[in-house]
């Protein structure tokens, strides 16, 4: 079939990598205007919570279509990745030498591995709490914690790193490859990586601080 042939080329994986991250970054908008609800106190955040658990097919739904985005973006970044070792000068590797961000880019695959660790632990701490435990008391629990906290802080570096490259690249993907773009294109990147540490880590520091011990 054309259709599985084009996504199984090399421009095709590119697309399906900067959409499916595209998507992912869509998700990430969704879950800080989620979380924003912290900031109006521990029952502005349980009544969302709470909310959520009332719309268990919606969660359902959401959840597994997360879970595919994710294993797409995955497979197909591991996949490019290897590519481009076997080739060594491959056209993905082409797109890397106009962007100055050698770090971010260079350390793509790693970082990503990073973010998944977090996701399956943070999923873990709270995605699959019984009925009985409170995701406003939860969250003071475990980010009062000081190296649970450092580990979420450090995760959210990596994060902000991987979409310092991760956005420029998505942008390139979809055709904002001109001189004329470029800085403002490097720009838009940093400014969604550092909007996302200082978002979710600012969460982070509340607790570990104290200051949410009683929000
Ligand atoms: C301090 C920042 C964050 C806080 C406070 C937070 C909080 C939460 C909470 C409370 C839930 C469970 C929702 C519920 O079922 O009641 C959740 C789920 C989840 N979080 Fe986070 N989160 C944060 C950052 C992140 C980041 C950066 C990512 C991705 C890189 C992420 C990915 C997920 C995923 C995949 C789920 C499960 C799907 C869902 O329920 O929407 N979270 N988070």
């Amino acid at each position: 079939m054309w259709l599985l042939r084009f996504f199984s080329s090399s421009i095709g994986k590119k697309i399906l990598m900067a959409a499916s991250g595209l998507l992912l970054v869509l998700f990430l908008v969704v879950h800080a205007a989620g979380n924003a609800a912290i900031y109006f106190g521990s029952k502005a955040f349980q009544a969302y919570a709470d909310a959520l658990h009332g719309l268990p097919v919606v969660v359902f739904l959401f959840g597994s279509g997360l879970l595919v985005i994710f294993l797409v973006h995955i497979v197909i970044g591991m996949q490019l990745f290897l590519e481009n070792r076997k080739i060594g000068a491959s056209r993905y590797a082409v797109t890397t030498k106009v962007c100055d961000n050698t770090f971010a880019s260079s350390t793509m695959p790693y970082s990503g591995l990073l973010i998944l660790l977090f996701v399956i632990i943070h999923v873990f701490g709270f995605g699959f709490t019984p009925s009985d435990v409170k995701v406003s008391v939860l969250i003071n629990d475990l980010l009062g914690n000081f190296f649970y906290g450092l580990f979420y802080l450090f995760s959210f570096c990596v994060l902000a790193v991987h979409l310092s490259h991760g956005f420029w690249s998505m942008l390139q993907t979809f055709g904002f490859n001109h001189p004329r773009y470029n800085e403002g294109v490097g720009i838009a990147a940093y400014v969604v990586a550092g909007f996302f540490l200082l978002f979710f880590g600012s969460i982070v520091l509340y607790f570990m601080t104290g200051m949410g011990a009683s929000y």
